[in-house]
């Protein structure tokens, strides 16, 4: 089995401008280096809005942290007349590694749809970026269809049609858990990762399935971060709130501590 090294990712929203983002990414890489933080056993990015792009990829380089970059959206275009969007070979060029496509919050502001997540996706891929994929049900959808249907419906419509399926991350939020402090309880949320790779690999094989790292995402904390992640089937957490608290974020990157506990 391939070794998944498990993903801490924190989503800013729209929130911190670019001199806050300084602040924000400093404390979190001097908390982490004060508690020894090994990156190899945790990869931890951070997504800022687009115009803290390049403030965090300059700081990032000149002190060498090891944090990496990823932004919160890109155009399914590459260039040309779409006012306001932003091309995956702006993002490549910040070194930005990964990009959340389809997180709920588009999909239900921005009305994105799966052929734009598909569109998005294949964008990211030709640009080199490492799609985050983000898939969830509504309260609604959670009633009337169970808890993996709709996520299992969203992973394969963005890997549909694709003629290379280069590395992607897929985020498991139920949209009901986002920004609620409602949780899904660790079994849930292992049980629709679960089902997602087990979708993958009735698509797309059992190498692709066993190499994609499942996160669980919606109101995660430092104190609740261990239960996730004690499970096989969950690679790591796409954390908001909480990850606008360097203290607080760089607690969750060290859930292994919490494992050990
Ligand atoms: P939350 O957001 O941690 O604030 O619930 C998660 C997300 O939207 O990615």
């Amino acid at each position: 089995m391939t070794k998944r090294i498990p993903f801490i990712a924190g989503n800013w929203k729209m929130n911190l401008d670019h001199q806050q983002a300084i602040a924000l990414v400093q404390k979190l890489a001097w908390s982490l280096k004060d508690h020894n933080h090994d990156y190899s056993t945790a990869e931890v990015v951070v997504f800022p809005p687009f115009t803290d792009l390049r403030t965090v990829q300059t700081l990032i380089d000149a002190e060498k942290f090891e944090l990496k970059l990823g932004a919160q959206d890109l155009s399914a275009h590459d260039s040309g007349a779409y006012t306001g969007d932003i091309s995956g070979a702006f993002l490549a060029k910040l070194d930005a590694n990964f990009v959340l496509i389809g997180h709920s919050e588009r999909r239900q502001y921005h009305s994105e749809d799966d052929s734009l997540v598909q569109a998005k996706t294949a964008a990211a891929f030709r640009h080199g970026l490492t799609p985050v994929i983000c898939v969830g049900e509504t309260l609604e959808e959670l009633e009337t269809e169970g808890a993996s249907a709709v996520p299992v419906r969203q992973t394969l419509a963005a890997l549909a049609g694709h003629e290379v399926l280069l590395p992607f991350v897929i985020a498991y939020e139920p949209v009901w858990a986002i920004g609620t402090g409602k949780v899904a309880t660790a079994e849930e949320a292992a049980t629709v990762c679960r089902k997602i790779r087990e979708a993958i690999e009735a698509e797309h094989g059992a190498g692709v399935a066993d190499a994609t790292r499942i996160l669980y995402g919606g109101s995660v904390k430092a104190a609740n971060v261990a239960g996730f992640l004690n499970s096989a089937d969950v690679d790591g957490v796409l954390v908001g709130g909480a990850s606008l608290d360097a203290e607080e974020f760089s607690g969750i990157a060290r859930f292994q501590k919490h494992l050990a506990l």
